[in-house]
Parts: structure tokens; C-alpha cells; sequence
């Protein structure tokens, strides 16, 4: 057959078939996005009368609800000629979507079940609010993979994904730090595209400005929701935890954006350039309630990080090899990993000093 007389229909069948994106989604590995699950009765009682004030006015601004019709295709949505993308910029913004797709149905399912499970009208009320922008996010990617023909199966994903379970603790650390990072990559990527229109290849992203505000607010909650207790940050073993999953975040993404060369180059981004920025943002935001801060200008930070990367790839590699060979590679490289992270994680830290109001507004 030639390309004149293939359709639309059968161009997508062959799209769809390369990409199982539901399977894509379910796989649990340490670098795609996870869904969690905590005890949710502990965090049913959290008292947020410390943070009253401060409290009652996000609420209020998350009840008005201020990107209710922004997550609609409008006439700013250009259709994409699928068909006619660069085969490895597809496979790896298929990825890009499908991987964030994950992370936002991720929190929509976890803040869902909160809101389900608890008692607490606060937390209640609050958990509503991020369950319904999350649900919003992931169904506006996943109508883009839709275009595409290869929309993941949320509910089968709910199912059959693999659950982590967390302390409360940990789930305030890890969330805090997904929704402010998600804010700081959405609007690095929104100002980058709005002064390079031209390399704004996909629709999407003139809509990652609102989007992000909602992260931002995400974010906020959940550095209330910390402040509500000192024991959740200020202690020498919180200290330690923030640092660890300080490290653990950054370095995921790290390895997870020098995995896309292809969508970063069509969007015109260096990768080391924009995971510093990024970086730079979610750090500036967490002095409002984090204790400790990593310094990302460490001579050793970007080495570390590379070489984190490097063993990684080679234990992938390793694993797809397969054999004693490939056995031998790919525990060598986890070795290795597993080492320039502690020395990634050992590396010394900044103290901040935390605001007796964690409030912000987004700024960049
Ligand atoms: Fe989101
Ligand atoms: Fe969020």
C-alpha cells in the first residue's frame, strides 16, 4: 500500500500499535511515576487550626474554582499532524505525555481517595478540590494521546497499577515536592515557548500557564499541612528525610528528561539547563517550608548527577541484554547507581530559614 491511498484510521492502528501506552503506564519501575496509597485515618486527623488564616483563604480561592473552563480545546488548539512526526520525537513525546498523564492521575486518584476516606472537613474539602484539577489534568493529556490513538485506559490503570504505600510523612515530602516541581516545569517550559513560538510544535502547551497555577496551589496545601505540625519538618530525622527525597526527586528527573534528547531538542531546550532551572524554582518555593536545601551549584552536583544517569542507562542496558552478561552489566550498573546517590545525598546542604507563614504566590 502506498502512503496516498493509507488513511487516517490506519495510520492511527499503526501509531496505536507500537504504543501500548496503557501497559506503558502500568509498568512500575523506578523511574515512572508511582501511585500511592498511605494511612489515611492518620491523615483524617490532622487539626489545620494553626494555619487557619492562611488556610481559609486557599481554600476559598481553590473553592472558586479559577481554571473551570480552561481545560476545553478551544480555537488556540491546532491540530497535529501525527502521522507526519519525526518517528523518535513521537515515541518520546508519547512518552512525555503518557509519563505525566500518569503523575497527574496519580495525585487525582490518591487525593480521591482521601476525600473518600476521611471524616475531617478540611482535609475533606481540600482533597475534593485537588481530586477535581487532577482529574481535569490527566483527561486533558490523555485526550492529546486520544489524537493520537493512544489514550491510556485510566480505569483499568486505578486497577491494576501497583500501589506504594507511604507514611502520611512521606506522602507530604513526595507530593509537596511532585506538585511544586510539576508547577516549575510547566511554567520553564510555558515562558521558554512564549518567547520561542516556533518550537511550540504541540498545542498543549499554551495551556501549561493555568495549569500550573493549580499545581502551585497543590503545593500550598500540603506546605500548610506540614506547618500544622513541627515535628513534620523540623526534627533532625524530618532533616534527613526532606534531603532524601530531595535527592531522590531531583535525580529521578534527571535520568527521566535525559532519556527524551529528541522532545527536548524539538522544544529547544538544553536538558542540563532546564533540570537547573527547575531545580532552582522548586527550591526557591520549598525555603517556605523546608528546613534544608540541596546546593545545586556544587561543583559535584552536575557530575554526580551525570554519572547517576550513565549507570543507570547501563543497567537498563544490561537488562535488555539479558544472559549472565547482561545480569553481571546490570547489577554493576545498579552498584554504581546506588553509589553516586550517596554521594549525591552526602553532599553538603543549605540551611534555610523557614517563614513563620509558608504562603506564596507564584511567582515566575
Ligand atoms: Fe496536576
Ligand atoms: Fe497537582
Amino acid at each position: 500500500m502506498n502512503a496516498h491511498s493509507t488513511t487516517h484510521e490506519e495510520l492511527h492502528a499503526e501509531i496505536a500499535d507500537k504504543f501500548d501506552t496503557t501497559a506503558m503506564a502500568t509498568e512500575t519501575t523506578l523511574l515512572n511515576p508511582r501511585f500511592y496509597t498511605t494511612d489515611f485515618d492518620e491523615m483524617d486527623r490532622i487539626d489545620v487550626s494553626p494555619v487557619r488564616a492562611d488556610w481559609d483563604k486557599l481554600i476559598a480561592q481553590m473553592k472558586s474554582d479559577p481554571n473551570k473552563g480552561h481545560f476545553k480545546k478551544n480555537a488556540e488548539w491546532n491540530q497535529i499532524d501525527w502521522e507526519s512526526m519525526d518517528p523518535p520525537l513521537r515515541r518520546e513525546f508519547i512518552d512525555f505525555l503518557v509519563s505525566s498523564c500518569t503523575a497527574e492521575f496519580s495525585g487525582c486518584v490518591l487525593y480521591k481517595e482521601m476525600k473518600r476516606r476521611g471524616n475531617n472537613p478540611d482535609i475533606c474539602e481540600l482533597f475534593n478540590y485537588m481530586a477535581r484539577d487532577e482529574a481535569r489534568h490527566a483527561g486533558f493529556i490523555n485526550d492529546a494521546l486520544r489524537e493520537a490513538g493512544v489514550a491510556v485506559n485510566l480505569g483499568f490503570l486505578t486497577k491494576s497499577k501497583k500501589y506504594t504505600y507511604f507514611r502520611p510523612r512521606f506522602i507530604y515530602y513526595a507530593t509537596y515536592l511532585s506538585e511544586k516541581i510539576g508547577y516549575a516545569r510547566y511554567i520553564t517550559i510555558y515562558r521558554h515557548l512564549e518567547a520561542n513560538p516556533d518550537q511550540r510544535f504541540h498545542p498543549i502547551f499554551k495551556w501549561f500557564k493555568e495549569w500550573c497555577n493549580d499545581e502551585f496551589s497543590h503545593g500550598e496545601a500540603f506546605a500548610l499541612l506540614m506547618k500544622t505540625d513541627p515535628k513534620i519538618t523540623e526534627t533532625l530525622s524530618a532533616r534527613l528525610w526532606i534531603r532524601f527525597f530531595l535527592t531522590a526527586v531531583y535525580a529521578t528527573m534527571w535520568v527521566r528528561d535525559h532519556a527524551r534528547p529528541e522532545f527536548h531538542k524539538a522544544l529547544g531546550v538544553d536538558i542540563d539547563w532546564y533540570d537547573q532551572e527547575v531545580y532552582r524554582k522548586t527550591s526557591e518555593i520549598a525555603r517556605q517550608i523546608f528546613p534544608v536545601e540541596l546546593d545545586i551549584d556544587h561543583p559535584a552536583w552536575l557530575p554526580t548527577l551525570r554519572k547517576i544517569d550513565a549507570a543507570m542507562r547501563d543497567m537498563e542496558k544490561g537488562t535488555r541484554k539479558g544472559g549472565v552478561g547482561g545480569w553481571v552489566q546490570s547489577k554493576l550498573g545498579a552498584a554504581r547507581a546506588g553509589l553516586a546517590f550517596a554521594r549525591l545525598f552526602l553532599l553538603p546542604v543549605r540551611k534555610n530559614h523557614v517563614p513563620a507563614s509558608p504562603r506564596l504566590e507564584p511567582a515566575y
